[in-house]
């Protein structure tokens, strides 16, 4: 994957950043030249993924940050600024699963933290960010949605709704700031090979090759592959894309 982005001189956040698409991503956005804020509540994972990222000589700076907790998500966006002086581009993408259920056997605090993560982390994330964002005149977001933000799952209610919710606010906060020069889009990425769906693949093996047949291309997406996407966002490219919600899910939705 060889995207010729050009981010020098340029700050990027992403949530989520310790592993999966989230570091994948931070990865690009430093290659291509940025200064790059890894964001994650495990910090053992994070400091192995800042500690790596400095040793290929990259600008970066881990912070610890539960994207749920809006007074930590403050610090978050403050530290951002205070080190590398501003924040162009943001990718939140820091997001968990929840055990499948019907909605009748949901238990009520696993749709709490899934909504407290997904949701409400996006919306902290994005209240901040668009605030310095705001006083720059300018920037770009990338909220991480999911095709289970644009379609329904028997089982995954409340994933499904916490990722729809999500594509809610980044058409509202699109609109917002369309005339500011701030531009705010999703991704939503269909079955991706990442420890999250390492998780899945192990509790339930004849599931995951369900989510694989539904995807016309035959295999799990890559973490690069929503990497791509998300720089291609949050590069001049896309300057007339706002709002939208893209897919990246190897005909999963088509
Ligand atoms: N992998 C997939 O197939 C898939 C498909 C669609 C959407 N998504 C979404 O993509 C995003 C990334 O998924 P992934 O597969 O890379 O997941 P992952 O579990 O592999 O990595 C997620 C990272 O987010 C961090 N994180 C979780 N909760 C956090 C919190 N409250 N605050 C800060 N950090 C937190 C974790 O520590 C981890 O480092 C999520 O929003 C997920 O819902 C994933």
């Amino acid at each position: 994957m060889n995207p010729t982005y050009d981010f020098e001189g340029q700050v990027a956040l992403v949530t989520g950043a310790a592993m999966g698409m989230g570091l994948a991503t931070a990865r690009m956005f430093a290659e291509a030249g940025a200064s790059v804020v890894l964001a994650d509540f495990n910090e053992d994972a994070l400091g192995k993924a800042v500690a790596a990222l400095e040793a290929a000589g990259h600008k970066v700076l881990g912070v610890r940050c539960d994207v749920s907790n809006d007074a930590e998500v403050a610090v978050m966006v403050r530290r951002t600024v205070d080190t590398f002086g501003r924040l162009d581009a943001a990718f939140n993408n820091a997001g968990i699963q929840i055990p499948s259920a019907e909605v009748t056997d949901v238990p009520e605090a696993d749709y709490e933290r899934v909504m407290a993560v997904n949701l409400r982390g996006v919306w902290n994330c994005m209240q901040h960010e668009l605030r310095q964002m705001q006083r720059q005149g300018s920037g770009t977001i990338v909220n991480c949605s999911s095709v289970g933000g644009l379609v329904g799952g028997p089982n995954l209610a409340a994933y499904h709704a916490s990722k729809h919710g999500v594509i809610g606010l980044t058409k509202s906060a699109a609109l917002e700031n369309a005339s500011r020069g701030i531009r705010v889009n999703a991704v939503c990425p269909g079955t991706i090979d990442t420890p999250m769906v390492a998780a899945m693949k192990e509790a339930k093996p004849e599931a995951m090759e369900g989510f694989i047949k539904r995807q016309p291309i035959g295999r799990l997406g890559r973490p690069e592959e929503i990497g791509a996407a998300v720089l291609w966002l949050c590069s001049d490219a896309s300057s007339f894309i706002l709002g939208h919600a893209l897919a990246v899910d190897g005909g999963f939705t088509v």
